[in-house]
């Protein structure tokens, strides 16, 4: 059965109202989750659109919430060192966890040290699958970012990571370098309590009209197809992305 997915657009100006009304609500849903659990785990998108959110929960956020009952994890990575200039989990520490002093049993990396990506993707399941203990694991807020062909984390069109309903993580590949990707995979992200795009520019405005439409094919536009059953998706979207949107 097709599930059919609820999604909300929250469209601003620019990247910098998109990132402040992003910063926000989530740190609205930490506190929330907070609240009823004790503990909040978060996955973090890589690539460029995010890094704006990202400094200002440290900026403007820092000490609205306790940090070290917030635990993060990563939606895609790159099969790169780990301090490699395209590696996410150098980007995400350089401008959020090391400036919040998250503590180190706090920080989920995808794993990029194993001989091959498969081995990485491999381990980081076998790490969720300790952390979780659950058929799936609940994430409670996952962000994402979205590129031009409509790709999401790193579930990019005409590949096999698409296709899996089985495995929480698995090797993908990416048309641009790095190519070797480690991603999580359809029934874990769309398993999550919370999930937000954040998406801007121009370039992106065709994808999002993609992303709105039903009849699709996962091919079409990857991104489509995270429907998460426990609630809403948000678009979070700057005007450009959003202008090919029907009103
Ligand atoms: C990555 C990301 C990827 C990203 C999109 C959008 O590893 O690059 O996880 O899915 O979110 O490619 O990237 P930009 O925000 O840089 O446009």
């Amino acid at each position: 059965m097709v599930h059919s997915v609820r999604r909300i657009r929250k469209v601003h100006e620019n990247l910098d109202e998109l990132s402040r009304g992003v910063a926000e609500e989530s740190v609205n849903r930490i506190k929330t989750s907070l609240h009823r659990r004790k503990i909040c785990s978060l996955v973090l998108a890589g690539g460029n659109t995010p890094q704006p959110f990202y400094h200002l929960l440290v900026t403007d956020y820092a000490d609205q919430i306790p940090w070290e009952y917030v635990h993060f994890f990563w939606g895609d990575e790159r099969f790169v060192p780990h301090h490699h200039q395209q590696s996410n989990y150098r980007m995400v520490h350089e401008s959020l966890l090391k400036p919040l002093s998250i503590p180190e049993r706090n920080i989920h990396a995808m794993p990029t040290n194993h001989p091959t990506v498969v081995d990485c993707a491999q381990a980081y399941e076998d790490h969720l699958q300790s952390e979780f203990r659950t058929e799936f694991p609940v994430f409670d807020l996952v962000v994402l970012g979205m590129g031009a062909d409509g790709h999401t984390a790193s579930l990019f069109p005409e590949t096999d990571a698409l296709q899996e309903q089985e495995n929480w993580v698995c090797a993908s590949e990416a048309p641009d370098p790095p190519r070797e990707r480690i991603t999580l995979t359809y029934p874990v992200l769309n398993n999550a309590r919370n999930v937000f795009f954040m998406v801007s520019g121009e370039r992106k405005a065709e994808a999002v009209r993609n992303a709105f439409q039903e009849e699709n094919s996962r091919n079409a536009c990857p991104a489509a197809f995270i429907r998460p059953e426990k609630g809403p998706v948000v678009w979070w979207l700057d005007r450009p992305a959003a202008a090919k949107l029907s009103e």
